[in-house]
């Protein structure tokens, strides 16, 4: 019985009235709108204005909108400082608060807005635990800047800080550059975490193709948040719920995605997340042989010269999905939210002429292996590495141990590492952050000094999607929790093995043994609040660093 007619809920009704809601709009479906909108970034800045479309959308189509918001956190903004480690508890509060909002009010239905990295799997896990009709709507990417007669995104940003440690830029350059590098709303301008996320979406089947693509400020955006909003009734009246969706199969069809695409490392944590909120098993290893079988098939920055606003031109995710499709890549038993198959999605795709932004499969943009996953002696629990379809190699070097990104950041700008060098900063896993900051101003400072590649970097953190160069993360056991990552010294020889899938400390057990007999986690200020709680109850990364 509806809240109109339920003599017993007059209590609730009277708030409903006070809302502005009449006896038919009470007796309509109700649609939650998560909106993921927070003043404090442009990566969500539109998100307010989208859920009044989706709302309108939702009236149109016979249901009664009813929208909320949650938290956001800035990765760009943070990144760097104390307040990243706030960046991943935020998937957790941000997947909290829409359950919650999902169990309190009862919705029939919902969208979910969002942008940011974390806001995007934060969503999906929400949906999977809520398991009503859902769907995702994801708010689109920055354009690029223009500096100088040239493109740029923020990656070009994090870059020029290590480019102006050794005197190839100015600060005066540096500051002209802050100002021309982000021109307006929008999630970071390239195939970083967010986009990455955003595209997982699609493929897995949460969110309908080719909506995602359209920028944040395209017009073309209002017109699809209200196609998303009528969406929302229909899938309502088909019944159907994201554990009909998140299969074995859209798992394999969303890890294929990240693969050909080169997408951010986060995207490992974030499907290993998503999968136990589905009740499917996943398994880190299976991520990177999925990587390992998939070649890289578009051209997207941080790994190539495109930004998301040239495959949005070029015929967006569809395309992709059509390539890969045709290639027998993908699987096609797959329900997707809009009622069409991936077989679907291929017939309709166009690529515009002349686009070389998407490749196909069989003459690729570079050959499989964007990721690839790790164990040996120094993560026998595993590790994701960047590996960006470089030919296998067999990289050996003394370490250089860090117990703090900050401390490894000063040393990299004052000159102290040098090619073939292997950095290791470590204490900064889920727990030991506690919050597993990205390393971003690591990997910017090393690539804008030219040792993105003669230096590797390992560590049990994690990496922003705009990182490049020879990186390591999620090693697991994290230093926290006394993992091998805690028993490296300077001077040690690490050893990585991409043929082998293989991470190993070159040094005697024996002499381990011994280091473990004498270790114990370093002092630190205790904690308070959220990040004590978080630290409490998070897992290992090679789970999908979630709370328990
Ligand atoms: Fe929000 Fe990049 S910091 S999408």
């Amino acid at each position: 019985m509806s809240i109109a007619d339920d003599p017993d809920r007059a209590p609730a009704r009277s708030h409903l009235y006070a809302m502005g809601l009449s006896e038919e709009e009470m007796r309509r479906p109700t649609v939650g709108i998560a909106s993921t909108w927070t003043g404090t970034m442009p990566c969500n800045l539109t998100h307010r204005d989208l859920a009044r479309h989706v709302a309108t959308g939702v009236r149109g189509a016979g249901g009664t909108p009813m929208e909320f918001n949650t938290i956001a956190v800035s990765d760009n903004l943070t990144m760097g400082t104390p307040g990243m480690r706030a960046s991943l508890v935020s998937r957790e509060v941000i997947a909290d608060s829409i359950e919650l909002m999902g169990r309190a009010h009862q919705f029939d239905a919902m969208v979910c807005i969002v942008g940011c990295d974390k806001t995007v799997p934060a969503a999906m896990m929400a949906m999977a635990r809520l398991d009503i009709p859902s769907v995702l709507l994801y708010s689109g990417s920055m354009m690029p800047g223009t500096w100088r007669g040239r493109e740029v995104t923020i990656q070009d940003m994090w870059e020029a800080l290590g480019e102006r440690s050794v005197g190839r830029v100015s600060q005066e350059d540096v500051d002209d550059l802050a100002r021309h590098a982000c021109p307006g709303a929008g999630t970071c301008a390239a195939q970083y975490t967010a986009n990455t996320m955003g595209t997982v979406a699609d493929f897995l089947g949460l969110a309908p193709f080719g909506v995602g693509d359209i920028p944040a400020t395209a017009p073309e955006k209002k017109a699809a948040a209200e196609q998303v909003g009528a969406l929302a009734l229909d899938v309502l009246s088909r019944d159907l719920r994201p554990s009909a969706i998140l299969t074995q199969d859209a798992f394999h069809n969303a890890i294929v995605s990240v693969a050909a695409m080169a997408g951010s490392t986060n995207a490992v944590l974030h499907l290993l997340a998503i999968a136990r909120e589905a009740g499917v098993e996943l398994a880190i290893d299976t991520i990177g042989a999925v990587c390992r079988a998939v070649p890289i098939i578009t051209a997207l920055k941080p790994s190539g010269p495109y930004t998301a606003a040239d495959l949005w031109r070029a015929g967006g995710t569809s395309l992709v999905a059509a390539r890969l499709f045709e290639a027998g890549v993908l699987r096609d038993s797959v329900t997707l939210v809009d009622g069409r198959s991936p077989a679907d999605v291929a017939a309709s795709a166009v690529g515009t002429e002349g686009q070389d932004v998407v490749a196909e499969v069989n003459s690729p943009v570079k050959p499989p292996g964007a990721l690839a996953i790790l164990r040996g002696s120094l993560a026998p629990d595993g590790c994701v590495l960047k590996l960006g379809g470089r030919p296998d190699f067999v990289r050996r070097g003394p370490a250089r141990v860090f117990d703090s990104e900050e401390e490894c950041f000063e040393a990299i700008q004052s000159g102290r590492i040098t090619e073939g060098d292997v950095v290791v900063v470590r204490y900064e896993g889920p727990a030991g952050g506690p919050g597993m900051r990205e390393m971003l101003s690591i990997t910017g400072a090393l690539v804008g000094q030219g040792l993105g590649e003669s230096v590797t970097l390992v560590t049990d953190g994690r990496f922003s999607g705009v990182s490049r160069g020879l990186v390591i993360g999620h090693v697991a056991p994290e230093a926290w929790h006394g993992g091998p990552i805690a028993l490296v010294a300077d001077g040690d020889t690490v050893v990585v093995d991409s043929a082998r899938n293989a991470l190993d400390l070159d040094v005697p057990a024996e002499e381990l043994a011994e280091r473990r007999a004498g270790w114990t986690r370093p002092e630190r200020p205790v904690e308070r609040g959220v990040l004590s709680k978080y630290a409490a109850t998070v897992g290992s990364a090679s789970d999908g660093a979630v709370t328990v």
